[in-house]
């Protein structure tokens, strides 16, 4: 159904650093190709994302820095924004979960909760130093791990096995601030009940085993299997929206019940009617982007919030990602792992986004972790960018500048063509087709794969009909049809390569093969397998699209991108 409605939300970034390209690569930038993909396939397409402001992370940065936590997650909320700009990550808005907006949005999720029977108060152990006479939020505790015995657990949460466990399951608890041992304290919370939406959480998992990912799926059936509890959503600290009932009022909620809200209250930021289109009915498919270690909240915790609230449309798929690690090791800012995005703001001349963005393609981490390795990224540039795609652009072009003064008129007559110009035909029609399932499958690794055969399929067309033969054989009609063809299945390729390299093909489009509008707009992919270049046609002026990747750029390039952000110097300069 094209005029479906889709909302596409990646997962809100915790803005205590800034992201490194494991983000990139396992959140936004297959949030926004499927996002580019649907506005151009004609879909009605929201995309929306935001900063996740609140949770410990963020506390914990502006305590070592000494930094109000406002004043840190509102500066890096823009250095986040002014990235994801920089990357061409097409957000309809990218806001922040600590607005007046989401605040309502929150509480008032929270009271239909509470009226529909669904939350429970109670006494719960929490950690607490008696030294900083705090109660001590999950990320300030380290202790070993109850499941796996991972000795650096944080106060909920295992990064090692994925475990989340309540407070006084983790052992050898330790204050974070001053290393002292972390007692355990009383202190009167609420809880969302689980339990009770369980069954109705268990058909909707069950729905959607053809949809999602086989290992989202059989994530999300383990934490259902293993039964679900009561989940402490309030916490006793400062930086959060506050409890909108009497007795809590000095409690906030834990960021995980108000970060997944942050989707519906940025959506309605955005627009108050696609607000009620696209989360009040029930006939929009919502595609959550989400991390590897995000799985378990969007495929269980937020969901049930959502069923047992009542009044909201769920996610139609989760697509959840894995891991990305740099050469064979795990991103690490300390040992200067990595490749570290403000590099992307400041040395913005030296590093092609395309390009980029096209590497970063063929490492989505979609059905297992990936590896960045600079090697590859030379190579994908070097024999797929330039060898490939730009080469099939670059030959058509100027052999129709050399042997036709760039102008190309020819009119397509069946009896002219032979096997080989039919294969073409067919493959104007049926690459564009396979291409699009794979986009609609967010098999995006998978498009672009196709892309580049597509593109093959042309440079071997153009190899095999020799038009530099024809034209010494002065067969001028039949060298003017292959290069005919050529250019219409460069134009339909820049149709189908726009959701990852938008900015190289709308140049292309625009500068090289003189076309009006964009490949980009919307509702255009149809287009694909048309022949988008008629008759009498003269071609603009031709550059080169990719720059090769030598290796002395491999190195300058490197140098630039693994500096990490230093978190310190940015806040000194900005104090
Ligand atoms: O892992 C994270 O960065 C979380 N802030 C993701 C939240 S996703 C959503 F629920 F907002
Ligand atoms: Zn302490």
């Amino acid at each position: 159904m094209k005029n479906e409605k889709r909302l596409i939300t990646a997962a809100l970034t915790y803005v205590n650093n800034i992201p490194h390209v494991g983000h990139i690569v396992g959140c936004h930038l297959p949030a926004d190709i499927f996002a580019r993909f649907c506005r151009s396939y004609g879909y009605d397409t929201t995309f929306v994302g935001g900063s996740d402001m609140h949770g410990t992370p963020s506390m914990v940065t502006a305590q070592e820095l000494n930094i109000p936590v406002e004043k840190l997650t509102e500066e890096l909320h823009k250095v986040h924004n002014e990235i994801y700009k920089k990357l061409n990550i097409s957000y309809d808005i990218y806001s922040n979960t600590h607005t007046k907006t989401h605040e309502k949005v929150t509480q008032d999720f929270f009271i239909e909760l509470y009226k529909n029977g669904y939350i429970s108060q109670g006494e719960t152990e929490m950690f607490y130093c008696e030294k900083d006479k705090m109660f001590l939020p999950d990320r300030f505790v380290e202790g070993t791990c109850p499941k796996c015995g991972f000795e650096h657990a944080s106060g909920d949460q295992c990064e090692k096995c994925d475990s989340l466990f309540s407070p006084n399951e983790l052992k050898n608890a330790k204050c974070k601030i001053c290393g002292n041992e972390a007692c355990i304290k009383t202190s009167k919370h609420i809880f969302l009940i689980l339990s009770k939406g369980v069954d109705r959480l268990n058909s909707w998992i069950e729905s959607k085993k053809e949809i999602w990912r086989p290992h989202v799926y059989s994530e999300a059936k383990k934490w259902v299997q293993e039964g679900l509890k009561d989940r402490c959503i309030s916490r006793d600290i400062k930086w959060g929206f506050p409890v909108p009932l009497e007795d809590f009022k000095d409690k906030v909620f834990y960021v995980w019940f108000d970060a997944p809200i942050g989707y519906i209250s940025i959506t309605k930021e955005l627009s108050e009617q696609k607000y009620q289109d696209l989360w009040l009915k029930r006939d929009a498919k919502i595609y959550n982007f989400v991390g590897k270690d995000n799985i378990q909240f969007h495929s269980v915790f937020f969901p049930t919030m959502l069923i047992e609230n009542g009044q909201y449309n769920l996610p139609y798929n989760v697509v959840g990602l894995n891991f990305l690690n740099y050469e064979g090791q795990k991103f690490s800012k300390s040992k200067k792992i990595g490749v570290f995005c403000n590099s992307i703001l400041d040395n913005f001349e030296d590093i092609d986004i395309d390009t980029l963005r096209a590497y970063l393609t063929t490492i989505i981490p979609e059905n297992r972790d990936t590896d960045f390795k600079w090697e590859d990224f030379k190579n994908n540039t070097n024999s797929e960018l330039v060898g490939k795609f730009g080469n099939l652009f670059n030959r058509t072009l100027n052999m129709i500048k050399n042997y036709f003064n760039g102008n190309i008129d020819y009119e397509i007559k069946k009896e002219n063509l032979n096997d080989l110009d039919n294969e073409l035909i067919n493959s104007i029609n049926e690459y564009p087709e396979k291409i699009t399932q794979a986009f609609n499958n967010v098999e995006i690794r998978e498009a672009y794969k196709l892309i580049m055969q597509y593109a093959t399929v042309g440079n071997g067309y153009i190899e095999k009909s020799a038009p530099w033969a024809l034209v010494k054989q002065e067969k001028f009609e039949e060298a003017k049809k292959v290069l005919f063809l050529a250019i219409n299945l460069c134009a339909s390729l820049c149709i189908v390569a726009s959701p990852i390299i938008p900015q190289k093909v709308t140049k292309l489009w625009i500068e090289q093969l003189n076309l009006n509008g964009t490949p980009t707009q919307n509702d255009y992919w149809q287009n694909a397998s048309k022949f988008n270049i008629s008759k009498n046609h003269t071609i603009g002026e031709i550059k080169p699209i990719f720059e090769r990747v030598d290796n002395e750029k491999l190195e300058k390039i490197k140098q630039i991108m693994a500096n990490p952000f230093v978190i310190n110097e940015y806040f000194k300069n900005i104090k």
